[in-house]
């Protein structure tokens, strides 16, 4: 099939075009993200890859179609960024990556939660600067922390796993219960319940009009003084005007992010020389206790590849059978 890749790296150019020699796809890459301005660039496409931040609204969708697009194809797990109603409507398919390596962000939500409980960032930094000094380096332990984990699903899961290992008591809420954790986890009707129990919240649920500003203002009351809050799922899940105020109140004690709800503006390019205009995410970026990644949590060598396999198996089975085992379609 003849495919666009839109938001090209250089990581997604070496994993498709190597994946890519055992399928046999056209693949033309584009660095620009995929909006209704560049569109276009999709024309004569019959596929079209992207990833998390473009956006795939009604507009995008309008001209993609009158180019002759029929599949899009996601190369995340996530498709809160394209809009389904409209891709029916025009008769264009969608399909995701379900699951690449749910460990993959797993083990990077561990990593970020002991990077700031530990203050290992800060410590990279004094000791390249020769500050041996340990006075505001204390950190907590896991061991007997009660984590509050919200999705219990592939990667939610996951992070149970990990956690439990640690000696973590774990509460957890979810839609539909998952077997596979029940016998680590605690699970919970009640999210409030939680919120008053956990010292480390964790979110593993997908963005939704149901969990957008998930942890909000009013949420934010119930929570235990000097929480911990781990969002490696999607930016929106948080209101971020309401967690600055409960860090400037002390109420969160710790922040560790790996996207942020206005993250498409910002993230996956290089600002370093520019003006961030973002003022919320600059505020973000002054606490001490606040750690801010670049959505990294599912950048591995193995997802990579996981990424580009099942993506481009997803329009191969379109074009052989005119359906797909990933396809994601409109529900009213
Ligand atoms: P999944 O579909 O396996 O699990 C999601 C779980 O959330 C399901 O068990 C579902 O029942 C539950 N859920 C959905 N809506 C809910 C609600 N309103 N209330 C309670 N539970 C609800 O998804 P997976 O693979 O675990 O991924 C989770 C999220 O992680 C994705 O939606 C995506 O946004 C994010 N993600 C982030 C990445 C990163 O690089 N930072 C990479 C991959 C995924």
């Amino acid at each position: 099939m003849n495919i666009a890749v839109f938001s090209t790296k250089g990581y997604d150019l070496r994993s498709f075009e190597q994946v890519n020699a055992g399928y046999g796809h056209q693949l033309t890459f584009f660095e620009a993200r995929l909006t209704a301005d560049t569109a276009s660039l999709a024309t004569g496409f019959e596929g079209v890859c992207i990833f998390v931040n473009d956006e795939v609204d009604a507009a995008a969708i309008e001209t993609m179609a009158a180019g002759g697009t029929q599949i899009i194809a996601t190369r995340s797990a996530g498709y809160n960024q394209i809009n389904l109603q409209a891709a029916a409507e025009h008769g264009v398919r969608v399909a995701r990556v379900p699951a690449y390596s749910p460990n993959a962000v797993s083990e990077f939500t561990v990593g970020i939660i002991l990077t700031l409980g530990r203050q290992i960032h800060r410590a990279y930094n004094r000791v390249r600067d020769a500050n041996f000094e340990l006075d505001g380096l204390q950190g907590f332990e896991l061991r007997e922390k009660t984590v509050g984990v919200f999705g219990t699903g592939k990667i939610g899961a996951a992070v149970i796993k990990n956690l439990s290992g640690f000696g973590c008591r774990i509460l957890a809420f979810d839609r539909y219960p998952n077997p596979e954790i029940e016998p680590l986890a605690e699970y919970m009707a009640d999210p409030q319940e939680i919120a008053r129990q956990a010292d480390i919240l964790t979110f593993h649920i997908p963005l939704t009009p149901d969990t957008h500003h998930f942890i909000n203002k009013e949420t934010i009351s119930q929570l235990k003084d000097g929480v911990f809050i781990v969002n490696t799922s999607r930016g929106a899940l948080l209101d971020t005007a309401a967690i600055i105020e409960g860090l400037k109140s002390g109420k969160i004690g710790y922040l560790a992010i790996d996207v942020y709800e206005e993250e498409s503006s910002l993230f996956f390019r290089d600002l370093s020389s520019e003006i961030v205009t973002d003022d919320v995410f600059a505020r973000l970026l002054t606490f001490p206790n606040v750690l801010v990644t670049g959505h990294q949590a599912f950048l591995t060598d193995r997802a990579l590849q996981n990424i580009a396999e099942t993506t481009l198996t997803n329009f191969s089975e379109f074009e052989a059978t005119g359906t797909c085992k990933n396809e994601v379609v409109w529900e009213e």
